[in-house]
């Protein structure tokens, strides 16, 4: 049997940016997606609309017609969905929460359903080309022998690579997916509203410092830390390191704490690197966490 049939009839609940990736890919991989349901018939249509021999349903259809189920609902909905459906003996119940195991999915599980996680490593969003998104990446899988076998080949047949991920890690593994997804994010939009007010500069910054960033991630890839690492607190420049905290200080007091929080933490990269000399990264610690103190007393706002 190839991994395609071993899930056999398949159904999503929920019909968004993770079902939209996911059920496209299987479908064109050979597996048989079959049903979809949403919370609004609009989205369930409009999935389905793109999958050939696959209908919209309510989820309880969705529930009844498919050997395995997706619930890609939003972590907080999941819980509520499994246990308001009935599910029976032998079915796979799924869901793609990186932070939650499969304890969530027990109301399936009692009800003699076999529940796995399957957690795709990366960002989805509403009109992204799923083979671009989904080419390459880790996928955590939890579950119990067949159905984390099936997990697994599907993963695979996705292009993907296996992380074997426990589920007293899960918190933690998530937390560091934030990191480097939706914290980047926020950065990035932090730098970018540095700009405002400046003349000529007001309005450019996020599409002025993408390249930038982009160029540090490319870097990242191909040299890793810390050769990639460049800048002023990473060349032991500490007179460059004080001029941006006085700036800071007093145009942008709401982003000094997270400025000086990650330069203390870029400074031991810098050090593995050999770039950053000991009486220098000594004064920069000094600063850094001086400026940091002295934020957190005066309760600047970090926004
Ligand atoms: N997006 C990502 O980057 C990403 C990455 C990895 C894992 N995941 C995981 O994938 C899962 C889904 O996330 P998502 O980003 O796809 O969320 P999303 O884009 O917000 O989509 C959630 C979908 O669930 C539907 N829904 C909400 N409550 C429902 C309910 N009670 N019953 C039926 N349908 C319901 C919504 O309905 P309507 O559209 O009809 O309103 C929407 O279509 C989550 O577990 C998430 O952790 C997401």
């Amino acid at each position: 049997m190839t991994g395609a049939q071993t899930l056999g009839n398949i159904g999503f609940i929920g019909a968004g940016a993770m079902a939209s990736t996911l059920a496209i890919a299987m479908h064109r991989r050979g597996y048989a997606v079959r049903a979809v349901a949403s919370r609004t018939e609009a989205s369930a249509e409009r999935l389905a609309a793109g999958i050939p021999g696959c209908d919209p349903l309510s989820p309880q259809a969705v529930a009844d017609r498919s050997d395995t189920v997706f619930l890609t609902v939003p972590d907080d909905a999941i819980a509520h969905v499994a246990a308001t459906l009935r599910w029976r003996n032998n079915q796979f119940v799924i869901h793609c929460s990186g932070a939650l195991d499969i304890d969530v999915l027990s109301p399936a599980a009692r009800s003699g359903a076999q529940t796995g996680g399957l957690h795709p490593l990366q960002t989805f969003t509403a009109g992204v080309d799923p083979e671009a998104s989904l080419r390459g990446i880790a996928y955590a899988v939890e579950a119990y022998s067949p159905l984390r076998e099936s997990l697994e080949a599907l993963a695979t047949a996705l292009g993907g690579w296996l992380l074997p991920l426990d589920s007293t890690d899960r918190a933690v593994y998530h937390a560091s997916a934030i990191a480097a997804c939706g914290l980047v994010a926020t950065l990035l939009k932090q730098a970018g509203d540095l700009w405002r007010g400046i003349p000529g500069l007001d309005g450019n910054g996020m599409r002025a410092l993408l390249p930038l960033t982009r160029s540090t991630l490319d870097n990242i890839e191909r040299q890793g830390l810390p050769d990639a690492l460049t800048g002023p607190a990473a060349r032991g420049d500490v007179g460059v390191v004080r001029m941006h905290l006085d700036a800071l200080g007093e145009r942008a007091p709401g982003f000094l704490p997270l400025y000086a929080a990650l330069s203390l933490a870029l400074l031991p990269i810098a050090r593995d690197k050999g770039t950053l000399a000991g009486p220098q990264e000594a004064q920069l610690r000094e600063l850094l966490t001086a400026s940091l103190t002295e934020s957190r007393t005066e309760g600047a706002p970090c926004a």
